[in-house]
């Protein structure tokens, strides 16, 4: 394992397997009351720069679980706020701290981080990537499909930082992964790129009904991500039929489960009924955020 989780281009296959087993240990030995408290004394720094439910609860609590303990750190309140550099941040932090978890804007600002740092660094989200989550998908995934192998994902909406971090997990795992987005709104041409390595296993296509044909696995995310909330009255018009309603499902396999990352918007992205009919996944999915972040942290702090 490396010193950080920046972005899941930089793991192997073995790796997010490995992040994966130790997640379904965690959640085992949680929910059997079996003692796991492998960072016992150390302390993981949150910073936020951006809002978060899931992130910040499931890293604290995570932590604590552990037997360490969490520091929420906004930006309104630190010095990055008002311009002190990252890399004075990075090299006091790293004289308090046992790890950073970071939520920002440009993945530069996080590699950057990582590399003043002299402590593990975790990227809680950038407007590039989302790797805890996707580590969190896959776990779900694995959970209702038994494998990873060979499951066909289908992603409809915004190439945004979850679809670009999707992508690489899923065709990294082996599954078969199909984007479809409006033009215009494709992921990331870095993404594309890697991806243009797994031949048929990977399609980007502007209809939904084509994406989804056979899919295990519906994915689906807000139409404006944070930071982008000028634009969400053009986004709205130019996402139009790209919702995952009950037409989209039809075509879908009679057994596939639909995962979305939340906060969900209702009747945007998705509709109401598919959303509660599939509340069971989306919860369990929210849910293997904090077994699959304690992995991480137990990893990279251990
Ligand atoms: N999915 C996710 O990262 O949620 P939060 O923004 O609430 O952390
Ligand atoms: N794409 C969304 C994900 C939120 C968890 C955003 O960046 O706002």
């Amino acid at each position: 394992m490396k010193k950080d989780l920046l972005k899941l281009l930089d793991l192997s296959k073995e790796e997010i397997i490995e992040i994966l087993n130790l997640a379904d240990q965690m959640k085992y030995n949680l929910k059997h009351g079996i003692s796991h408290d492998v960072l016992k004394g150390k302390t993981l720094g949150m910073i936020f720069l951006k809002s978060s439910t899931r992130t910040r609860v499931s890293f604290e609590t995570g932590m604590y679980q552990l037997g360490g303990q969490a520091l929420f750190l906004s930006s309104n309140d630190l010095q990055i706020g008002r311009g002190e550099p990252v890399e004075d941040t990075a090299r006091v932090l790293s004289r308090y701290l046992n790890g950073i978890m970071i939520r920002t804007f440009a993945q530069e600002e996080v590699d950057s981080l990582a590399k003043w740092s002299s402590i593990p660094v975790i990227n809680g989200l950038t407007d590039f990537s989302h790797p805890c989550q996707i580590l969190a998908d896959l776990m779900t995934v694995r959970e209702y499909h038994s494998a990873l192998e060979g499951v066909k994902i289908a992603y409809i909406g915004d190439g945004n930082n979850v679809c670009n971090s999707l992508i690489v997990g899923a065709l990294t795992c082996g599954m078969k992964i199909s984007v479809a987005t409006p033009k215009g709104y494709e992921p990331h041409a870095d993404i594309l790129k890697f991806a243009e390595k797994f031949g048929d296993d990977f399609s980007l296509v502007n209809c939904p009904a084509e994406a989804s044909a056979n899919a295990d696995v519906l994915y689906t995310d807000v139409w404006a991500s944070m930071g982008q909330e000028e634009e969400s009255q053009k986004r709205m018009k130019d996402f139009a039929g790209f919702q995952v309603n009950d037409e989209i499902m039809a075509g879908a396999h009679s057994k596939a489960i639909v995962l979305h990352c939340l906060p969900a918007h209702r009747g945007e992205e998705i509709t109401a009924e598919v959303f509660e009919k599939h509340a069971n996944s989306i919860f369990d999915e929210a849910e293997n955020r904090l077994h699959a972040q304690k992995a991480i942290m137990a990893l990279l702090m251990k």
